[in-house]
């Protein structure tokens, strides 16, 4: 047992900053608890001039990653520089050399998240990850450890809190989606290309990590179905608000009979569901579990200190495990596959506009397509005259096959002149 736990970091921007400091500012506390003292060893940044949020001996600091995790006084490497490649040949090398590993970087964990994990298995080291998930929400200790022996049947979260400020922003201003992100990029919450965010990849991501976590099953970011927020209109958002929703950005994996569906995309939510209330850049995770019911975790998604508490908390985990001996909970996708549903057999419910001609019979002819595909349809409201006029329907629970078919016979009307708006409806008694 080495009588300090030396860490050493790959990356010391946003989270590596954060996490940086709250070590050393929390240094006295995260000693009594890890049961030994830590020190930060080795830094690796790009840039040594810039200014950073800790200040270091200087030869902590270094422009090659390799430095730090080749150095054998370092115990901990804490992986928080981003991307795929370098970092990923970076983390395994070090798991490799008997070094634990913390990383914050859900891109690389959804796509080559199976290599580290084994890396790490046959080595014989902790690598956790609290942070890539919600940064600053604890989710995925409470789902591989306290939930270890329920069952869970359904994730829904809030993950991505610039999609949420955006929808937030056009709920509460009647902004349109273009002006909203650029109030979004003016307040710096913005990457500096925002399609990760906006596109739903990112929260696409995210939810591979929560899904395998639920369902111990290898789900990765091309398994999720994404769509992002462009298309989300004012009108939409006016038209939820009329029946009694929200518009948000939901992540989704739920279990049937053993085969996972996970979506990321917009949909209303009733305003008197927990997530419906999650506004601004905030992030929330809503569990339903066989036994415990319905749980939500709520709080900042991002950040520096936030995500930064999360890593530390992982930091501290692993100096007890030195010090105590014992290991973390490893990797929990037991099934290396996931069983994932196919996208036509999902169970759905959709918000539709139609514009439609103001002529008689156009409710039959509409209501006849549904009928033919088996669609119930659970409300209906007729706006406008004339060339405005529009029908806005809601539907029962159906599958996307049928939803699909229904769009295509709608569109082939001569009665409807376009499908303005579709958007799944989700949170309500029907699923
Ligand atoms: N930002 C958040 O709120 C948040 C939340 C949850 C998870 N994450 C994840 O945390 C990770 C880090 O995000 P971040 O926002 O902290 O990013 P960031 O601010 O851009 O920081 C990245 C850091 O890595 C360093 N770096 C990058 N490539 C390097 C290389 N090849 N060699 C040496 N240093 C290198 C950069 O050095 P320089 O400073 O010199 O450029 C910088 O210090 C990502 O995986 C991200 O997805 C972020």
């Amino acid at each position: 047992m080495s009588e300090t736990v030396r860490v050493g970091f790959l990356g010391c921007g946003i989270v590596g900053g954060g996490a940086a400091r709250i070590l050393l500012e929390h240094a006295a506390e995260i000693e009594e608890r890890a049961g030994v003292p830590l020190e930060i060893g080795r830094v690796a940044v790009r840039s040594l001039s810039k200014p950073r949020e800790v200040t270091l001996q200087s030869e902590t600091w270094t422009t090659d990653p390799w430095e730090v995790v080749q150095d054998p006084a370092i115990d901990v490497v804490v992986e928080v520089m981003g991307g795929i490649e370098p970092a990923r040949d970076l983390i395994v090398q070090a798991l490799k050399s008997g070094k634990h590993v913390v990383t914050a970087n859900k891109e690389l964990l959804s796509t080559v998240g199976r290599e580290v994990m084994d890396a790490a298995d046959t080595a014989g080291v902790d690598l956790l990850f609290e942070a890539a998930v919600a940064g600053g929400i604890p989710i995925i200790r409470p789902m591989k450890e306290s939930l270890a022996g329920d069952r869970v049947q359904r994730v829904m979260g809030i993950v991505n809190g610039t999609t949420n400020f955006i929808l937030s922003r056009m709920s509460e201003t009647g902004e349109s989606f273009a002006e909203a992100l650029t109030e979004a990029e003016r307040l710096g919450y913005t990457e500096l290309d925002p399609t990760a965010d906006i596109e739903g990849f990112d929260a696409a991501a995210k939810l591979s990590i929560l899904a395998s976590l639920a369902f111990n099953a290898r789900v990765v970011a091309g398994d999720v179905h994404r769509e992002g927020i462009t298309t989300v209109t004012p009108a939409d958002i006016r038209a939820a608000h009329d029946m009694g929703y929200e518009v948000k950005l939901l992540a989704i994996a739920e279990i049937d009979d053993g085969q996972i569906a996970a979506h990321v995309h917009p949909a209303m939510i009733p305003q008197t569901h927990p997530l419906a209330s999650v506004r601004d850049v905030f992030n929330a995770i809503f569990i339903e579990g066989e036994e415990v019911g319905e749980l939500m975790f709520f709080g900042r998604g991002a950040g520096g200190a936030p995500t930064g508490s999360a890593v530390v908390g992982d930091i501290v985990e692993i100096a007890r495990n030195i010090s105590g001996g014992g290991r973390a909970v490893g990797c929990t996708c037991y099934h290396d596959r996931a069983r994932m549903r196919a996208e036509d057999d999902a169970k759905v419910r959709y918000y539709i506009v139609l514009s439609v001609r103001d002529q008689p019979g156009v409710l039959a002819s509409v209501a006849g397509v549904f009928a033919r595909e088996a669609v119930s349809i659970a409300s209906v409201r007729q706006e406008g005259s004339g060339d405005e006029a529009t029908l806005a329907l809601i539907t029962h629970s159906g599958t996307e096959g049928q939803h699909q078919a229904t769009f295509a016979g709608l569109r082939e009307l001569e009665a409807v002149k376009g499908i303005e708006s579709t958007m799944r409806v989700v949170g309500t008694s029907e699923g």
